[in-house]
């Protein structure tokens, strides 16, 4: 690991004061777990918005935080270098067991779980209109003909689709490769791929529940993940990603489809999105912090006549390590 860079006297002393209060290392101590705004801290530490903004702003003043502005919300977390390093290092040493840290954990997982709970009433109130929804921005033939330009050149074989829901992708690549899996948390979209997989005779394709930040899946047993608009529902998507790279077989290939940063705030109201989209270089980050190459990102513009207004992006990551020699036998 390269070394910690120097920080200047001042830096390093301010940055020190803003960690040195119980409130904010609280605070840092939970980003360590995920990208939080104002509102689930307020939440989660049971304190004013007001001081809490105090708090974040002099956290981010001494580098120690990123802030950053999605619509009408902003969200904060751990600043890579500089006083960023020092913060990390700090969490590190401090002990995981400590009740306070412990309760503020708890409490977090609450939060994450009322927020999961309200988006899967989303899918069971809208599993059957899925398949219109998902194709108001950008055609399914235009997305789906840029997904196999992505993956051209080396078919998959043996395909994960995380977060499948009515299991188009599934039935899409159904017909050309050995073994499909699906894995959604909600049973309603879930009788519904399972429905299109009967009518499309895809045996060989299955789908069952399961959560993407956990996916009880050997190391290393596809060659190909698909993560296709799902991670905009998510409070986690580093973790998503860092997760599917787990499974994926060395050379092995993780397709994001995802939108592009749009600021349509009534998706968060009244679709459970959580992110407005992604830049090119957030999930591209995501995926070189999980062990992947970052070998493609295009984006596909919203279709004029549609009645969508937001481009939808695509992401393509390898797995670094080496494909294992394929031995041949000499007669
Ligand atoms: C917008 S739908 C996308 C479905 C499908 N990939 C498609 O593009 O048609 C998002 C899906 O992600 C699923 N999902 C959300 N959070 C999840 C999680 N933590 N684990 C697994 N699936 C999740 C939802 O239940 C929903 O079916």
């Amino acid at each position: 690991m390269p070394a910690a860079a120097q920080l200047p006297f001042d830096a390093l002393n301010t940055a020190l004061k803003a960690a040195g209060e119980p409130t904010r290392l609280r605070i840092l101590a939970l980003l360590s777990e995920a990208e939080l705004t104002v509102s689930d801290f307020t939440e989660i530490l049971g304190q004013s918005q007001p001081r809490i903004s105090r708090h974040l702003r002099l956290l981010a003043e001494a580098g120690l935080l990123q802030r950053f502005r999605e619509g009408s919300w902003a969200f904060f977390r751990l600043a890579e270098h500089g006083a960023g390093e020092l913060g990390r290092t700090v969490i590190e040493r401090l002990d995981a067991g400590d009740p306070v840290l412990a309760r503020d954990r708890e409490r977090l997982l609450s939060v994450r779980q009322a927020r999961a709970d309200a988006a899967q009433a989303y899918f069971a109130a809208h599993a059957v209109e899925w398949d219109r929804i998902r194709k108001l921005h950008v055609s399914d033939t235009a997305v789906e003909e840029a997904i196999a330009e992505a993956l051209a050149g080396s078919p998959p074989r043996t395909l994960l689709d995380l977060g499948t829901g009515t299991g188009r992708m599934l039935e899409l690549f159904g017909p050309r490769i050995q073994r499909g899996l699906g894995l959604d948390l909600s049973l309603d979209m879930l009788a519904l791929a399972r429905a299109r997989l009967d009518r499309a005779g895809l045996r060989h394709c299955s789908v069952r529940q399961g959560d993407i930040y956990n996916l009880m899946l050997p190391a290393e047993s596809f060659d190909t993940v698909l993560i296709h608009q799902v991670l905009h529902f998510l409070d986690d998507g580093a973790r998503a990603i860092q997760e599917a790279a787990r499974v994926l077989e060395p050379g092995g290939r993780l397709l994001v489809v995802d939108f592009a940063p749009h600021d349509l705030e009534f998706l968060r109201e009244q679709h459970a999105h959580r992110r407005l989209g992604f830049t090119s270089d957030t999930v591209a980050q995501w995926m070189s912090a999980a062990g992947l190459d970052a070998v493609l990102h295009t984006s596909l513009p919203p279709e004029p006549g549609s009645e969508g207004k937001i481009a939808v992006s695509l992401w393509l990551g390898r797995d670094k390590k080496q494909t294992k020699p394929v031995v041949r036998e000499v007669a």
